[in-house]
């Protein structure tokens, strides 16, 4: 089934120019950009973006980290999306991924993960919906 999942390249490996490798293992990948955006992230955006984690003990760190640098958020596209895009990320630990992951070549720890993904389809329509109104999905 096609799906839609939202994809967000951290400050972390925005920084290690890594962009152009990452597109490039979406697509490898079958997960095709309909939608991409590049920005700074308001701490008060990833505190929103992020509300599910408000009680964890890395919400502060997480959300100052994500306001430090620019970003890019993609909506990705494909057969199953969602759970293909998470096996592309690998563990969300970079030190627990397996080769030929995103977090294994780009990750840094388990906070400068590289890149996030939607973990559910309720998840993936609330995150698109946090950055992109439907007009700006394209059909491909
Ligand atoms: P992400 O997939 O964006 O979802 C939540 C983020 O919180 C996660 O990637 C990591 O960047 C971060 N995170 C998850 N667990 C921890 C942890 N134990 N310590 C610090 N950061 C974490």
């Amino acid at each position: 089934m096609s799906e839609r999942t939202l994809a967000i390249i951290k400050p972390d490996a925005v920084k290690k120019d890594a962009i152009g490798d990452i597109i490039k293992m979406y697509e490898g990948a079958g997960l095709r950009p309909v939608a991409i955006r590049m920005m700074r992230m308001p701490k008060p955006t990833a505190e929103g973006f992020y509300a599910v984690h408000k009680a964890r003990p890395f919400f502060d760190s997480l959300t100052t980290f994500m306001a430090s640098g620019p970003v890019v958020v993609l909506v990705l596209e494909g057969k199953d999306a969602i759970k293909r895009h998470r096996d592309l990320m690998g563990a969300t630990d970079p030190a627990k991924a397996v080769a030929g992951t995103i977090r294994k070549a780009h990750g840094t720890n388990i906070e400068y993960n590289a890149v996030h993904g939607s973990d559910s389809p309720e998840t993936a329509r609330f995150e698109i919906g946090y950055f992109f109104p439907e007009m700006d999905l394209v059909a491909r």
